[in-house]
């Protein structure tokens, strides 16, 4: 069985070729292959032949995507459209990566996979229409909604993640302000691409949400990162009023796991686990962070 994962130097898209290194996996960064440019797909394809194919590519700056809606919609939904006709044509089974986002946060309990979505943001709704292109090719197909990724490599798009925003301003003595009113699952992304990994094998399609468990703010999700890494921290708790967006964002989108336990796939670690998992992975490269 081979795996080819677009996004390769993504933080997740990392992890999930760091999940398949026992087995036959491809890994392609954005230089090797643009999901915009459909001869690029076609060539990949046709070169690796794989049996799937995880895109963890996306345009997910979520405040660029308001005033860029194009960029949006061309990687988020118009790319992985053809992405899917390809895959299709060619019987690869296609595993996209996308959001928590989807969901409008009215919820008070993790979403469902069944549950409707009702975007609030310009990334939201191009990442609802790709799951929707997808879907549309008659191919066979599964859609991993994750959340609030982080993990040792980091996002380019989005520089530093929190856990280490938080670390270096408590280093550097500065008082930490942090909202208590958006809650999620946070989730580092090697579990998220244990469970990718874990999708894949079974061959089960579908939507899947795969998210570390249980659910925090980000202010409880800010204490947790002080507590566990043992710092000095003056963390104080406020609300989103203080750092005003021009994108809407869910209050509240955390995720249950209701089609991994159907699938009998095992569940996921809790979010504390996570932070737990990235703290000792961070320290064993630790030169990386000087
Ligand atoms: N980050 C989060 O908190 C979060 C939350 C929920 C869902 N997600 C979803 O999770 C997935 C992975 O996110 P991530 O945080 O790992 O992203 P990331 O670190 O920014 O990685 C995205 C990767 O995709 C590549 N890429 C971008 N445009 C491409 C294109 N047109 N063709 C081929 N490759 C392209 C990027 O390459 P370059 O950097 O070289 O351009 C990068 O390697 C995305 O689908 C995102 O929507 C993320």
């Amino acid at each position: 069985m081979r795996v080819l994962v677009i996004g390769s130097t993504g933080q997740l898209g990392s992890d999930v070729v760091r999940a398949f290194s026992g087995g036959d996996v491809v890994g392609l960064d954005h230089k090797t292959i643009d999901i915009e440019i459909p001869s690029s797909i076609t060539d990949a394809l046709n070169h690796y032949r794989p049996d799937f194919v995880v895109n963890a590519a996306a345009f997910h700056n979520v405040e660029l995507c308001e005033s860029r809606p194009d960029r949006a919609f061309a990687v988020n939904a118009l790319a992985v459209d053809d992405l899917a006709a390809q895959c299709a044509l060619a019987k690869i089974h296609l595993v996209h990566v996308s959001t928590d986002y989807v969901f409008d946060g009215r919820a008070t309990t993790p979403y469902d996979e069944s549950a409707p979505v009702g975007p609030l943001s310009v990334y939201a709704i191009s990442k609802v229409a790709g799951e929707q292109l997808l879907q549309r090719h008659g191919g066979a197909w599964t859609i991993v909604r994750t959340s609030g990724l982080y993990g040792v490599r980091g996002s380019r798009t989005k520089g530093y993640t929190f856990i280490e925003r938080i670390l270096t301003q408590a280093a550097e003595g500065r008082p930490l302000h942090v909202v208590n009113d958006i809650t999620f699952s946070p989730s580092y992304t090697r579990h998220v691409a244990e469970g990718i990994r874990r999708i894949v094998e079974s061959g089960a399609g579908g939507i899947f949400h795969v998210t570390n468990s249980g659910h925090c703010t980000w202010y409880e999700f800010a204490r947790e990162i002080i507590r566990q890494s043992g710092v000095d921290a003056e963390l104080h708790e406020t609300t989103s009023e203080r750092f005003p967006t021009v994108a809407r964002r869910p209050a509240f989108s955390a995720l249950g796991h209701g089609a991994l336990a159907r699938a009998g796939l095992g569940t996921m670690p809790a979010w504390q686990e996570g932070i737990r998992d990235y703290l000792s992975e961070r320290s064993a490269a630790a030169p990386a962070f000087g």
